[in-house]
């Protein structure tokens, strides 16, 4: 197989990457896909760094194992972790999710304040405050939202919890003036709906998912590795955990998307 026919692989600790998976697969339709999701140890946003760092490194040795052509750590929690090791350690290009996203978000904003939520370990890490050193006048204000991911898995994007738990999270973060928010968690693109009505039409929203898919074209397009022949692309997907699990969740946030489901017993 030609290195172009390669799938892309693409991690996060469980659910929340199918975001990422669906953005790839609606910006590069013709590219085949090994998706796999550590749902056995997840959530990983409320773990440390180095438990995280563990688990990342293990399913990004086994999706690199399968010969994929590029890797995609779909997951800010698990890129805070290892994005700098995973660089090194492989020899297909890496793309994570922060980069794209403190990058658009630098693009995006007109009065420097920007808004940052994320799962504890994200926050935690302050990879976005790295991402951001160089660009002093961007001022970053993070807000953990834990709440969320738990919202996104049992299937509730709207209703009063969620909407209270949104106001809590997001009304200081509107107080401190920002006008760009940047999505800093997988799952959060399911949120989208509450999370803009609740931080207001003034406020433009990156999400992580979306930045990360144009940050892999460009990285498969500069290094030749695009497939550029129209094909129906084969998508995998694996899990730690139960596939049943995975296909009830994964089928029911991403409609149609999510089918045939595989258990990894190697990792
Ligand atoms: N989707 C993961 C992220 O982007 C968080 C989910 C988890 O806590 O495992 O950080």
């Amino acid at each position: 197989m030609s290195a172009t026919d390669a799938p892309i692989g693409v991690f996060d600790s469980g659910f929340g990457g199918l975001t990422v998976a669906r953005a790839l697969r609606d910006q590069l339709p013709n590219e085949d896909m090994v998706y796999l999701g550590d749902t056995a140890r997840s959530p990983y946003g409320t773990k440390s760094i180095a438990e995280v760092r563990e688990y990342a490194l293990e399913c990004l040795d086994y999706l690199a194992g399968t010969g994929v052509k590029a890797l995609v750590i779909a997951c800010n929690s698990a890129s805070s972790a290892v994005l700098r090791d995973a660089r090194e350690r492989y020899d297909v290009p890496v793309i994570d999710v922060i980069l794209p996203a403190a990058k658009r978000a630098v693009r995006t904003t007109r009065s420097g304040r920007v808004g940052l939520i994320c799962t504890t370990a994200t926050a935690t890490s302050a990879s976005y405050d790295d991402a951001l050193v160089a660009v002093p006048h961007v001022q970053l204000i993070t807000q953990p939202c834990p709440l969320f991911v738990e919202y996104v898995e049992a299937g509730i994007t709207s209703g009063t919890e969620l909407m209270d738990a949104a106001r809590e999270y997001l009304l200081p973060l509107r107080e401190a003036g920002i006008d760009t928010l940047i999505l800093g968690c997988t799952h959060y693109p399911l949120l989208a709906g509450v999370i803009s009505y609740v931080a207001g039409d003034e406020v433009t929203l990156v999400s992580s998912a979306e930045e990360c898919a144009r940050e892999t074209f460009a990285t498969l397009a500069d290094a030749g590795l695009l497939h550029d022949e129209p094909r129906t692309p084969q998508l995998r997907f694996l899990t730690t955990g139960s596939p049943e699990l995975f296909a009830g969740v994964g089928s029911r946030l991403m409609g149609g998307f999510v089918e045939k489901v595989e258990q990894v017993y190697t990792i």
